[in-house]
């Protein structure tokens, strides 16, 4: 067995050092197996940060990459740029861990993906709710069967976002609503755990700000696999059931004992964060009373699990937990719920895709 410290510890550059990019700086410099090889940000701030940790400091990748070639790129840079971002280290063949949403539509995402599976370059991309082992440990209950078959599973997103959130211009604006910045977490973990969407069919509303971007979706989801689901969300709804307030990942939030998914079973139920598992008699019978039990999990940062994930795939030791194709499929589910709040009709994946080529 070798240990970090006996292996070549690898160098990681960051491009984009807003609000998430700086987490990400901070999980490489205390990460051991890792060294910061630059900070990559145009803006005054970026440069100022980056000196405060006495980091290298590059205004573009170009620059960087001239200067020492990094063995991976965390790419946080705002969701347009992406693209344009990822495609220039993936032409160099460097590993890259792009920030959710991989890109900012689908199509320009399916074109990521091929640069790297044409070029054999690695693509992880940062939905790091995967790596929570809260989640890992709900996937291991799931698979083994002791829910029964699964027949449904309801999410719930609500929160209160205040108004100064929304004194950025681009967050009023179609496109940036909670569909698109939130949603696509819940909707990335449904897959991982309920496996392909086949089919969605949406409502948006805007009713509480009136803002021309939605307040509030409600999606119905059909999965291959038959399950059934239901995502309620709204950033409007002053509440604790949404992932933010119950998963205890980002301390910024106050954690509220509560859960925000509820999936359903034959045999029990599960209830997602915290784990607690309901099982009911040997017999379906809603006279009898179910039992409780709490599913051991080791909390650990799924950020610090991404990173270490991330080196791991940078060394060739195993494939991305997210690639690249995965994170395209979330962003297509997206966007098929989009449509389908658009045009009030049922959208199916399969249809939706062949239309648009891929
Ligand atoms: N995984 C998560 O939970 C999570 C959380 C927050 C944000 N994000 C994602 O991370 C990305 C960044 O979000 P944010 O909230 O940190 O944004 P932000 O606006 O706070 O930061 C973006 C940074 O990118 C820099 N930048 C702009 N152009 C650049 C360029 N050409 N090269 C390098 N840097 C450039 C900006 O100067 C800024 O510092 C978005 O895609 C967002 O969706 C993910």
């Amino acid at each position: 067995m070798t240990s970090a410290s006996s292996q070549h510890r690898v160098k990681i550059a960051v491009m984009g050092a807003g609000l998430i990019g700086k987490r990400h700086v901070e999980g490489v410099l205390a990460e051991p197996g890792t060294l910061l090889s630059a900070v990559i940000d145009p803006s005054d701030a970026g440069r100022d940060f980056a000196r405060s940790l006495g980091a290298n400091w590059f205004a573009t990748f170009s620059e960087a990459a001239a200067s020492e070639r990094p063995d991976g790129v965390i790419i946080a840079t705002p969701n347009q740029l992406h693209v344009a971002n990822a495609l220039e280290v993936i032409q160099l063949g460097i590993p890259v861990l792009i920030e959710k949403p991989i890109a900012d539509n689908a199509e320009a995402a399916a074109a990521v993906v091929d640069a790297g599976r044409k070029s054999g370059t690695a693509i992880l991309v940062g939905h790091h709710r995967r790596h929570n082992p809260m989640i890992q440990e709900a996937k291991r209950v799931l698979d083994s069967g002791r829910l029964g078959r699964i027949l449904t599973v309801q999410g719930t997103f609500w929160v209160a976002k205040p108004d100064s959130y929304f004194d950025v211009a681009w967050r009023r604006q179609a496109g940036a609503g909670p569909t698109f910045i939130n949603l696509i977490h819940d909707i990335d973990l449904f897959r991982y755990l309920f496996g392909e969407v086949e089919a969605v069919y949406a409502m948006e509303s805007n009713s509480a700000r009136n803002h021309a971007v939605e307040d509030t979706t409600v999606v119905l989801i059909r999965f291959a696999s038959g399950v059934l689901g239901t995502m309620n969300a709204s950033d409007a709804v002053a509440s604790p059931w949404s992932w933010e307030m119950t998963a205890g990942e980002n301390p910024a939030f106050p954690r509220q004992d509560q859960f925000c998914y509820q999936v359903g079973g034959t045999r029990g139920s599960l209830a997602i964060p915290g784990l607690a598992l309901w099982t009911g008699p040997s017999k379906p019978d809603w006279l009898e009373r179910q039992t409780k039990e709490q599913v051991p999990f080791s909390p650990a940062d799924p950020l610090t699990l991404q990173l270490k994930h991330f080196c791991d795939v940078i060394r060739g030791q195993t494939h991305p937990l997210v690639s690249g194709q995965e994170g395209l499929e979330t962003l297509q589910v997206i966007e098929a719920i989009k449509s389908s709040a658009r045009s009030g009709q049922l959208v199916r994946l399969h249809d939706f895709d062949m239309r648009r080529g891929h």
